[in-house]
C-alpha cells in the first residue's frame, strides 16, 4: 500500500497530499502521518506556507464510516483540525471532486480554500444520522453565516463552486491547474505578509446574528424531521456556534455527535449507506461483464408511468424516443412532461434554458419502426399480460440486436414477456416507481434468462440516471409490492374490530412514514385495486363499498378520508366512520379499542414475515436489498433502516411470538412465521446481514 500521506515542495510551498482510495476518508492511517506532518511542518522556517490536496477522483470525503462503533483512536480528526488552525503561517485547502463531512471540516481548519470549478461541498453527516463531529456546526457559520450553515447542515445538500465563492466558503475558483493555482495563491498570500486569520476567529457572520429569525428556520425545519433526531441536533448546534464561546460549542458538538452515533437511528442509516452500495453489486455480475453502450432510451406509453420514466433517462442526459398509441395519447403525455419541468422552472430548481435543453432531448412519435436506433427499450403500457405480449412482438421485429427489452410491469410474469420473444435474455423488468422522475428505487427485475451483460447494462443506466437499482427475481409483486400486500393483508379487519383509519395512519406517521396506508390508498386511487378484486373475484369489504359509492380516493374528493374543495388534505369523514361501524355490526364484530401497538403487530410483523419468505426463495439475494426497497421506493423511516434492520431492533423471538398468537386467532397465512424467522429466532442471530448465498 502507498502511504496515505505525502510531502512535496514547489520551492517555500509545501504541498501535502492524502492518498487514500477510493474516497481519500480520514482513516487513522490518514490522521496519524498527516497530524505528523502538520507539526513537523509548523515547526519548518523554510516552508512559508501549506497546500493541502488529495490524489485520485476527489478530496477527503469525509470521516471514514467504517471506523464509526468502533474504538476511537487519537489522534482524532479534531485533534488534526486542531493542529492544522494553529499552524502560524497560510494554509490552502485544494478542493476537486467532493469535500465531504470530516473533508470539509478539515478544509475549514485551513485559512482558505480553492474549488475547483466542479467540486461540491457539503456537510452530509445528516443523512447518516449524525451532526458533523469535527468542529464543521462551528465554523461554517462563522464563513456562511448561520442561515446558510443551517441550511446546508439540516438538509446536507452540497453547494457548487460558484456558490462556495459566493457565500465566502470558498476564496477561489479554478478553472484548470488546481494545485498549480493553489500553491500561486499560497506563494502570494505568503509574499504579501497577509495575516491569516482562522476560521475559529472569524466571527463577523454571527456576533449580532438574529436569532429569531434562525430559530423560526429551524423550527420549520423541525417538523420536517419526522422523528429523525439528528437534524434537530444539527441545528442547535449551529444554533450554539452564534450563542456559546468558540470551545464550548465545540465541546458541544462532540457531546451531541457521540450520544448520536451510538444511537439506533445513526446506526440504521449508516446500515443503509453501505446497503445500497452493495445492493448496486448483482451476485454474479463482476466487472468482468463489458455493459452494453446505451446512447438513446426509448419508452413505449407516455402515461403516468412512461412520462416519468422518459423524464428521468432525459434528466441524467440520455435522449428519449417516446412512443405512444396515438398522436392524441402523446401530445397529452408531452404537455404533461413539459408541465413538469414548468413547475421545476417557477420553484427556480430549473432555467428556462435547461427546460428547453430537456424538451429537445425528447423524439416523440407514434411509429414502432422509429425505436429501432434505442439501445434500451421500456415498456410502460397498461397492466394487461395481452397488450404487454403485443408491444414485445412489435419489438422482436423493430429493436436493434444488442438491445435491451424491459417491462415495468408491477405484478406480472417477467419470464412470460419475455418467453414472448425470440430473445429472452435481452429481457428483464424495470420496475419504476412513481412518480419515476423523483422516487430513487428501481427494482431490477432478473428473468430466468436474462444474460449477465443485459444485468451490468441496467445496473450502469440506473445509477446515471440517479436511480437506486436493486436486482430481484420473479415473483407476483416482486419484493416491494408483495410485502405491500401482507402489510395491507389485516387492515381491512382491524377497521371492522374498532380502528379508524386516521388512528392506523397515526401510528403509521408516527412510526414515522411520511403517511399512512389509508392516506396512501386515497392518493393512489382505490378503483384500480377495485378492478383488480373485481377481476379476481376477491373482496375488500370497506374499500369495496367506497368505490360502490365512487369514492375513489383524492381524485373523486372523498375515499377513506374527504377532501374538500380540491385540497389533499385529508379530513375525517363520518359517513365512513358510519360504513365501517354497519359493516362490523352485519358481521357481527363487537368493536373495541386498538392499541397502536396491535396495529404495528397485525401489519408490520406480517411484512417482515414476507421478507423473509422472500429470502426463503432467494426472490431477494440479501436482507439488506429488502431494506433499501423500503427505505427508497416506500418511505418506510431511514432512521429504523428498512423492515429487517426494524426487525431485529424489534426482537425477532418477540415477532415470532406475536405473529404466532395473530395466527391462532385469525388462522391467516400471512401471519404463519416462516421457517427462516423461527430458525434465527431460535438461534439468536439477526436478520440485518442475512445473505441467501451464505444462509
Ligand atoms: N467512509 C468509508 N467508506 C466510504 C466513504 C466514507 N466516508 N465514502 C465512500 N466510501 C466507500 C463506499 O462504501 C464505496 O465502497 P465500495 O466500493 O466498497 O462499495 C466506495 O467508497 C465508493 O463510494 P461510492 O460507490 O458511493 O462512489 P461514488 O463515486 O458514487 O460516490 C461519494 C462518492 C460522493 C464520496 C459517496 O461515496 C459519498 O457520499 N460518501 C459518503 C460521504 C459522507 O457521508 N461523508 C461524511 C462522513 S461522516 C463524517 O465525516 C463525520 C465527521 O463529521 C466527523
Ligand atoms: P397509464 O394508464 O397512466 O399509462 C399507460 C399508457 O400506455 C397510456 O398513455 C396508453 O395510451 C399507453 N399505451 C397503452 N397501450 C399502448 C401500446 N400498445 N402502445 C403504446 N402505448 C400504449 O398507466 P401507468 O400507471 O403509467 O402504468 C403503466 C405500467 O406501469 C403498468 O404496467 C403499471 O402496472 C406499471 N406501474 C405503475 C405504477 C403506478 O404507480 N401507476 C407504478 C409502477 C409500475
Amino acid at each position: 500500500m502507498t502511504e496515505a500521506v505525502t510531502t512535496t515542495r514547489d520551492g517555500e510551498i509545501a504541498i501535502v497530499t492524502i492518498d487514500n482510495p477510493p474516497v481519500n476518508a480520514t482513516s487513522f492511517r490518514v490522521r496519524e502521518p498527516l497530524h505528523k506532518l502538520l507539526e513537523t511542518l509548523a515547526g519548518d522556517s523554510s516552508v512559508v506556507a501549506i497546500v493541502l490536496t488529495c490524489a485520485g477522483r476527489t478530496f477527503v470525503a469525509g470521516a471514514d464510516i467504517a471506523e464509526f462503533g468502533k474504538p476511537a483512536q487519537r489522534p482524532d480528526l479534531r485533534d488534526v483540525i486542531a493542529t492544522l488552525e494553529a499552524i502560524q503561517k497560510p494554509t490552502v485547502a485544494a478542493i476537486h471532486g467532493t469535500a465531504l463531512g470530516g473533508g470539509l471540516e478539515l478544509a475549514l481548519g485551513c485559512h482558505f480554500r480553492i474549488a475547483d470549478r466542479e467540486a461540491k461541498l457539503a456537510l452530509p453527516e445528516v443523512k447518516l444520522g449524525l451532526l458533523p463531529g469535527a468542529g464543521g456546526t462551528v465554523r461554517l457559520p462563522r464563513l456562511v453565516g448561520p442561515a446558510m450553515a443551517l441550511k446546508m447542515i439540516v438538509s446536507g445538500a452540497p453547494v457548487s463552486a460558484d456558490e462556495a465563492l459566493a457565500s465566502g466558503l470558498a476564496d477561489a475558483v479554478s478553472e484548470s491547474n488546481l494545485v498549480a493555482n493553489a500553491v500561486a495563491f499560497a506563494r502570494d498570500r505568503a509574499a504579501r505578509g497577509v495575516a491569516s486569520v482562522p476560521v475559529r476567529d472569524r466571527t463577523g457572520q454571527i456576533v449580532g446574528a438574529d436569532l429569531a429569525a434562525f430559530d423560526a428556520e429551524a423550527a420549520e425545519l423541525a417538523k420536517k424531521a419526522r422523528g429523525l433526531e439528528a437534524p434537530l441536533a444539527c441545528a442547535q448546534s449551529v444554533r450554539n456556534a452564534i450563542t456559546l464561546p468558540f470551545d464550548e460549542a465545540l465541546a458541544a458538538e462532540r457531546e451531541m455527535f457521540v450520544k448520536l452515533v451510538s444511537g439506533d437511528q445513526s446506526r440504521a442509516q449508516r446500515h443503509l449507506f453501505f446497503a445500497e452500495r452493495e445492493a448496486a453489486r448483482a451476485p454474479g455480475i463482476g466487472k468482468e461483464v463489458a455493459p452494453r453502450e446505451i446512447r438513446r432510451a426509448g419508452i413505449i406509453g407516455a402515461g403516468t408511468m412512461g412520462g416519468g420514466i422518459a423524464m428521468a433517462f432525459v434528466n441524467g442526459g440520455v435522449p428519449v424516443t417516446l412512443l405512444e398509441m396515438n398522436r392524441e395519447a402523446l401530445d397529452r403525455g408531452l404537455a404533461m412532461i413539459e408541465k413538469n419541468y414548468a413547475i421545476s422552472v417557477s420553484r427556480g430548481s430549473l432555467s428556462e434554458d435547461a427546460k428547453a435543453e430537456r424538451m429537445a432531448l425528447f423524439s416523440p412519435t407514434t411509429d414502432y419502426a422509429d425505436l429501432a436506433e434505442c439501445d434500451l427499450i421500456i415498456e410502460a403500457v397498461f397492466e394487461d399480460m395481452a397488450v404487454k405480449k403485443e408491444v414485445f412482438g412489435k419489438l422482436d421485429v423493430v429493436a436493434k440486436p444488442t438491445a435491451v427489452l424491459a417491462t415495468n410491469t408491477s405484478y406480472l410474469d417477467v419470464n412470460e414477456i419475455a418467453a414472448s420473444t425470440s430473445r429472452p435474455q435481452d429481457v428483464l423488468g424495470l420496475h419504476f416507481f412513481s412518480p419515476a422522475n423523483v422516487m430513487k428505487l428501481l427494482e431490477i427485475v432478473r428473468g430466468e434468462k436474462t444474460a449477465p451483460d443485459v444485468l451490468a447494462t441496467v445496473l450502469g443506466v440506473a445509477k446515471r440516471i440517479g436511480k437506486v437499482p436493486v436486482v430481484v427475481n420473479v415473483c407476483h409483486g416482486f419484493v416491494g409490492n408483495r410485502m405491500l400486500s401482507a402489510r395491507s393483508d389485516d387492515a381491512e379487519n382491524l377497521l371492522l374490530e374498532g380502528a379508524s383509519p386516521g388512528e392506523i395512519d397515526q401510528v403509521f406517521t408516527g412510526f414515522g412514514w411520511p403517511m399512512g396506508p389509508f392516506q396512501m390508498y386515497d392518493m393512489a386511487g382505490l378503483d384500480i385495486g377495485w378492478r383488480n378484486r373485481k377481476a379476481r373475484g376477491q373482496l375488500a369489504v370497506i374499500a369495496d363499498r367506497l368505490c360502490e359509492q365512487g369514492r375513489f380516493g383524492q381524485k373523486t374528493g372523498k375515499g377513506f378520508y374527504r377532501y374538500d374543495n380540491g385540497s389533499r388534505t385529508p379530513v375525517p369523514d363520518p359517513e365512513v366512520a358510519q360504513l365501517i361501524e354497519d359493516s362490523a355490526r352485519e358481521r357481527g364484530i363487537e368493536r373495541r379499542a386498538i392499541s397502536a401497538e396491535e396495529i404495528i403487530e397485525r401489519m408490520l410483523y406480517p411484512m417482515v414475515n414476507e421478507g423473509t419468505k422472500i429470502l426463503e426463495e432467494g426472490i431477494a439475494a440479501r436482507a439488506s436489498d429488502i431494506d433499501i426497497v423500503w427505505t427508497n421506493g416506500y418511505g418506510f423511516p431511514v432512521g429504523k433502516g428498512g423492515p429487517m434492520f426494524w426487525a431485529d431492533l424489534e426482537g425477532l423471538p418477540k415477532i415470532v411470538e406475536r405473529l404466532e398468537y395473530w395466527h391462532g386467532r385469525s388462522g391467516k397465512d400471512v401471519f404463519l412465521p416462516s421457517a427462516l424467522l423461527k430458525r434465527l429466532a431460535a438461534e439468536g442471530r439477526p436478520l440485518s446481514g442475512y445473505i441467501v448465498a451464505t444462509g
